[in-house]
């Protein structure tokens, strides 16, 4: 019987032939999104992952080990249980095929098929490949080599036990044809369809000899055979929900599975074989398989061979959970092929994770601390009523399209969807320039409005990004004071914005996404104390009024009104590199007045900057800013901290102004 408002969802069991890599994490975190998603929206949600620990990798990986094939699994279980641990993922039930109960409901449901006449025994010839375990036909070989894994491949021949897989061909075809969401996305559908309406499909041999494979359950109608490994595999998803689902109450009413995730490898096995064998055993037919696309590795395929296998565990070490969560579902479309380095992980973590919600976040507490005395404020009268409505319309709206687009698994779109509210509020509190309103007393009503806004559109933002970065999400909650379990059903999401937020006390923390720092290309050690043609921290890094003089005899050694300054030469002058640079984040520098840190983007790299600009500016009305700075000037250390480059800014002893662009100009664009 099917429960109803129950979300049945399920990775791919793994093999346990190796430690996890980037593509197990992948899927699983995926699966985790979806699963969180749901339970937070009150459905009764069952999420399966597990292990898949019978055939032959399994016993070839085991024997190379040196030890017997349990033994192998229960060693390398425990690595993909501590990595789900670590990447926080909430799996309801782990599955393992070795596993007594699995086993007895495999040996039942071939027990069923054999009885029914839908297994039958036959002689079999063929090309077969061990890596890949399977048999392929004539006209699929060519050059003796396996079309799939293309390692050489034997004619074999033996008796062994056929699924009827081929009569349910046409049943298959309508099915899929009626169903647009049953294999998803589109383009895969439509392999599969275009495979079934072209081929015939033949049975499937559903046994092997022990003689040739032994570690596998054992066909409960002949002793001498073990079961394929994936009718044993693909079984999974039924027998977990007779045996895991411990005080859950839907138990195989949880059947049929909602989503099932999967690489777009194994589409076939899932759209063709479980389809078949559960048609052949009269149970439903699961609502969805996704088939999501392959990592590659800095533009390479992904393999031990190569030693560019990704191990998750060193990206959570790096990066922690919740920032390579982000990646992983934000970097590609899902279903698409993608590429993993270490850069585009950087730069995500920078500039969407360091530089938007965790910069946002920190802006935002920072000002109510200082000017509110840690209390959210209540909202005054409008201050940009034109962006306020933007930012209303599109927070009232994102429960909504975030529902829409998990529905469709489309990760990326939901994830870019929230990070425009971001920019939304990152261009309101630029615009609103709450520092000045804050040192008016009269504009009190207005600052608290900004202060307000930001405050409920960082609680939106951190209940909607809960799914993707668990940890994340629970910390902006804390910081911005509220005590909201979140793996609780929330009652109503239409009300995750209107909601009073104002009176809670703010418990600002730390920094949520740090930046990663990468070392500036050219960059040399530097001491501390600065190098002699380096601004001082009494005079700091703002462009001098003059270029140095390469010529102190015919010019004065400082420019005043009246004294003219040297004049350079072209070549001179081009030695200067000076560059756009966006500013990522700004921050005072402890016990001084005029020093501020920068976080600078110069597109592909980051620099940090010392700038004595803190008479001037607030630190939070620099932020997004695009200034300009001297680019390969050699780093120096002020009051203890490295400055990489140095900002132009116009002004002699006081500073009255940074150079910054009329329009638009990309970080790092050279400027003449
Ligand atoms: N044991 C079978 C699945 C049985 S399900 C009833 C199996 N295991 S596997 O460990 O080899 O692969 C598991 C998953 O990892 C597959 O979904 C596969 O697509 C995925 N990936 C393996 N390499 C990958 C990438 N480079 N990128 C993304 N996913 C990849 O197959």
């Amino acid at each position: 019987m099917t429960i109803p408002n129950t979300f049945y969802i399920t990775t791919p069991i793994y093999y346990v032939n190796d430690v996890p890599h980037i593509g197990h994490a992948y899927t699983t975190v995926a699966a985790d999104v979806l699963a969180r998603y749901w339970r937070w929206r009150g459905r009764e949600v069952f999420f399966l992952t597990g292990l898949d620990e019978h055939g032959q990798k399994v016993q070839q990986a085991a024997a190379k080990a040196g030890v017997d094939p349990q033994t192998h699994c229960d060693r390398l279980a425990p690595q993909f249980t501590h990595l789900w641990q670590r990447l926080n993922i909430s799996h309801n039930a782990f599955i393992r095929t070795t596993d007594a109960p699995h086993q007895a409901v495999v040996q039942r449901y071939l027990q069923q098929l054999y009885d029914k006449q839908l297994i039958y025994k036959a002689d079999y010839t063929g090309w077969y490949c061990t890596y890949d375990e399977r048999f392929w036909t004539e006209k699929d070989v060519v050059g003796g080599l396996c079309p799939d894994c293309k390692r050489p491949i034997e004619q074999l021949s033996e008796h062994n036990y056929f699924f009827r897989m081929g009569q349910y061909q046409e049943r298959l075809i309508e099915h899929i044809r009626q169903h647009e969401e049953f294999i998803r996305p589109a383009s895969r559908r439509n392999e599969v369809l275009g495979f079934l309406q072209t081929q015939k499909l033949g049975d499937l041999s559903i046994s092997r000899p022990k003689s040739r494979l032994s570690w596998g359950i054992e066909l409960p109608f002949d002793k001498d055979y073990v079961t394929y490994v994936w009718f044993d595999a693909l079984v999974n998803y039924i027998s977990a929900l007779e045996y895991l689902p411990q005080g859950q109450p839907a138990g195989l009413g949880y059947w049929p599975a909602d989503v099932h995730l999967v690489g777009k490898d194994i589409l076939t096995t899932h759209a063709v074989y479980w389809t078949t064998m559960l048609m052949a055993l009269e149970q439903p037919l699961p609502n969805t398989i996704f088939a999501h696309g392959w990592w590659t590795v800095d533009g390479e395929k992904m393999s031990k061979s190569r030693g560019n296998v990704v191990d998750p565990n060193k990206m959570v070490d790096q990066f922690g959970a919740d920032a390579f969560r982000y990646f992983l579902l934000r970097e590609v479309p899902f279903g698409q092929d993608g590429d993993f380095s270490h850069s585009a992980l950087v730069t995500t973590v920078n500039a969407k994770l360091a530089n938007g919600i965790g910069n946002l976040l920190s802006r935002t507490l920072t000002m109510i601390e200082r000017s509110c005395a840690g209390v959210i404020p209540d909202r005054g009268p409008a201050v940009l009523p034109e962006l306020e409505q933007r930012i209303e319309e599109l927070a009232k709206q994102l429960p909504g399209t975030t529902e829409t687009g998990l529905n469709a698994l489309l990760f990326r779109d939901v994830l870019l969807t929230i990070e425009e509210l971001n920019g939304l509020c990152d261009e309101y509190i630029d615009k609103s320039a709450p520092w000045k309103l804050a040192k008016q007393p009269e504009a009190q009503p207005q600052l608290h409005t900004v202060l307000n806004t930001s405050a409920r559109a960082l609680r939106l933002l951190a209940l909607l990004l809960y799914p993707f970065m668990p940890n994340a999400a629970a910390q902006i909650l804390q910081q911005l004071g509220l005590s909201l379990d979140l793996s609780q059903p929330l009652a109503t999401p239409a009300g995750l914005w209107d909601a009073p937020l104002a009176g809670c006390t703010i418990q600002k923390g730390a920094s949520l996404f740090p930046r990663i720092e990468s070392k500036p290309q050219g960059a040399t050690p530097v001491s501390e104390t600065p190098a002699p043609q380096q601004p001082t921290a009494a005079a700091p890094t703002t462009a001098p009024a003059a270029p140095p003089s390469p010529a102190p005899a015919t010019a004065p050694a400082a420019t005043s009104a009246a004294a003219q300054p040297a004049q350079i030469t072209i070549d001179e002058f081009m030695k200067v590199q000076l560059k756009a640079a966006k500013v990522l984040s700004a921050e005072r520098v402890p016990k001084s007045e005029k020093l501020l840190k920068l976080q600078v983007s110069l597109g592909t790299e980051q620099r940090q900057i010392v700038a004595g600009i803190g008479k001037k500016y607030e630190p939070e009305a620099l932020v997004g800013k695009t200034i300009v700075i001297v680019a390969n000037l050699k780093p120096a250390k002020l009051m203890g901290i490295e400055s990489q480059g140095m900002v132009l800014a116009a002004g002699d002893s006081e500073v009255r102004g940074l150079a910054t662009f009329v329009e638009d100009v990309d970080p790092g664009t050279k400027v003449k």
